[in-house]
């Protein structure tokens, strides 16, 4: 039996039992003593966010006295690997293109392996990473599918056991004003929570159209952001965010969820484009989780919480019932980007042997929004043991194709455009035709 709330004390517990006090242990700590460092990163993945999260590792070292040298990079397509690699020096020998350029940087001397590519190829490549010995930053959502979260989270167990740092990208665990939120928790000056709400709601993402002779596999990993099987769909690839405040705020992911979604105006790919969700943490708390990305409507990017002290919100504004200042200690962060801040986390918790490890939290989340998923793409309810413990049931090895596996084999078949699920009738359908864009949108 549960206990009726979640109170400090399960609040402390289970953040323990999901890594939460040992990832908050590098934030408060002093300038680590990395001087005279030197390491060598590979990276995979060289879009927007690869690219960005090189150029924050190569910034986090300085911050902690350390150097980087990015000894190699990979992407599927060479021109965007030797752009990154350009960057920062790298040989065009060792800018690595095709599906298989992960196992290239592995053979080379890496400390730590950034994985930024689309999260379809999360497990794998963190599979490999971790068996080759390697420490990893790995961006968020970390699977598209049940199987693949569990990879992670197997994979996760095996890092613990090697000693190897893992940082995901679900920076806000790195970030000022969430760390605060989750000190004032702690401390139990917010008491019990007993509900709340979630959002990312905003516009529409980008389209890749396919390329001139582009086959099936080089278009889902250019158009990645539209294909469920690629992305995870949107509560999965952006959502993850919120649904990751939640589950560390209260300790657990959900015992279920129910809710729906459908697909009004997404011009690619297989997605719905919202979502909306009844989140069930057990003992009477739910919490509401809204996601959509259509332009032209109300966009609001948040976390929300009650507690029977106060209410607080994701990013540090808190208010308590009685109207009592809080008291809440200074939390020293080394950089007040949270995105510089996971790095320089990472690179402490190797220079300083802290095992911080945050592949459990992050394969949590992602297995939370991918439960969402399930219920609003089926229609059902959907239990957590559904995806964890009960192997008859029919969500668990409900795995999207191609997988990541399949990439490296052969061709591969991309999903049709605009065929999606069809709640209550266990099938896809072809979508209804779209209405016209709002003028100026
Ligand atoms: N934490 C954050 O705030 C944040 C922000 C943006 C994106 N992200 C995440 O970062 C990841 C990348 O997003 P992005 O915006 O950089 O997308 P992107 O499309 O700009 O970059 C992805 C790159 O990966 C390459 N790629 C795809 N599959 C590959 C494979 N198997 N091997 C090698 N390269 C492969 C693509 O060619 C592309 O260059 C996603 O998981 C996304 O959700 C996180």
């Amino acid at each position: 039996m549960e206990s009726k709330n979640v109170s400090r004390r399960s609040f402390m517990k289970s953040a323990a039992a999901v890594g939460v006090a040992a990832q908050a242990v590098p934030l408060f700590t002093a300038r680590a003593q990395g001087a005279g460092r030197k390491f060598k990163v590979g990276l995979v993945g060289c879009g927007g966010r690869g690219a960005g999260a090189l150029k924050q590792c190569v910034e986090a070292a300085k911050l902690v006295g350390a150097e980087v040298e990015v000894l190699a990079v990979a992407d599927v397509f060479k021109e965007k690997a030797v752009r990154v690699g350009k960057l920062h020096g790298v040989p065009e020998a060792h800018c690595f293109d095709g599906f298989d350029g992960y196992r290239k940087i592995l053979a080379l001397p890496v400390d730590i392996l950034l994985l930024a590519t689309a999260p379809a190829f999360r497990p794998l490549h963190l599979e490999a990473a971790v068996a080759a010995g390697k420490h990893v930053f790995m961006e968020k959502p970390v699977a598209v599918d049940p199987p693949g979260a569990r990879r992670v989270m197997a994979a996760g167990e095996v890092a613990k056991q090697k000693g190897l740092t893992i940082v995901a990208g679900t920076q806000r665990r790195h970030q000022e004003g969430y760390l605060k939120m989750a000190k004032a928790l702690q401390d139990g000056l917010m008491g019990t929570i007993t509900g709340g709400r979630i959002s990312w709601c905003g516009g529409a993402l980008w389209v890749r159209a396919r390329e001139a002779g582009q086959d099936d596999a080089h278009y889902l990993a250019n158009n990645w952001g539209n294909f469920v099987g690629m992305s995870g769909d949107h509560i999965c690839e952006q959502h993850v965010h919120n649904i990751d405040v939640a589950n560390w705020v209260i300790g657990k992911p959900p015992v279920s969820a129910v809710g729906f979604g459908g697909r009004a105006r997404r011009e690619s790919g297989d997605q719905f484009d919202f979502f909306s969700l009844d989140l069930d943490y057990g003992s009477e708390l739910h919490i509401h989780s809204m996601c959509r990305q259509i332009n032209g409507c109300y966009g609001g990017v948040w976390e929300q919480f009650v507690g029977t002290k106060g209410t607080f919100w994701g990013g540090g504004k808190m208010s308590t019932l009685d109207g009592k200042k809080l008291d809440l200690p200074e939390i020293k962060m080394i950089s007040s980007d949270p995105y510089v801040q996971e790095h320089v986390d990472l690179l402490n918790s190797i220079i300083g042997n802290k095992g911080l490890n945050e592949a459990q939290n992050v394969a949590t989340s992602t297995l939370t929004a991918i439960m969402g998923r399930i219920a609003a793409y089926t229609g059902e309810l959907v239990r957590w043991s559904d995806l964890m413990e009960k192997k008859d049931s029919p969500f668990y090895n409900m795995a999207c194709t191609p997988t990541a596996d399949d990439f490296e084999k052969g061709p591969v078949v991309a999903p049709p455009d605009d065929v999606v699920a069809a709640p209550g009738s266990g099938e896809k359908k072809k979508a209804a035709k779209k209405p016209a864009a709002k003028k100026g949108k």
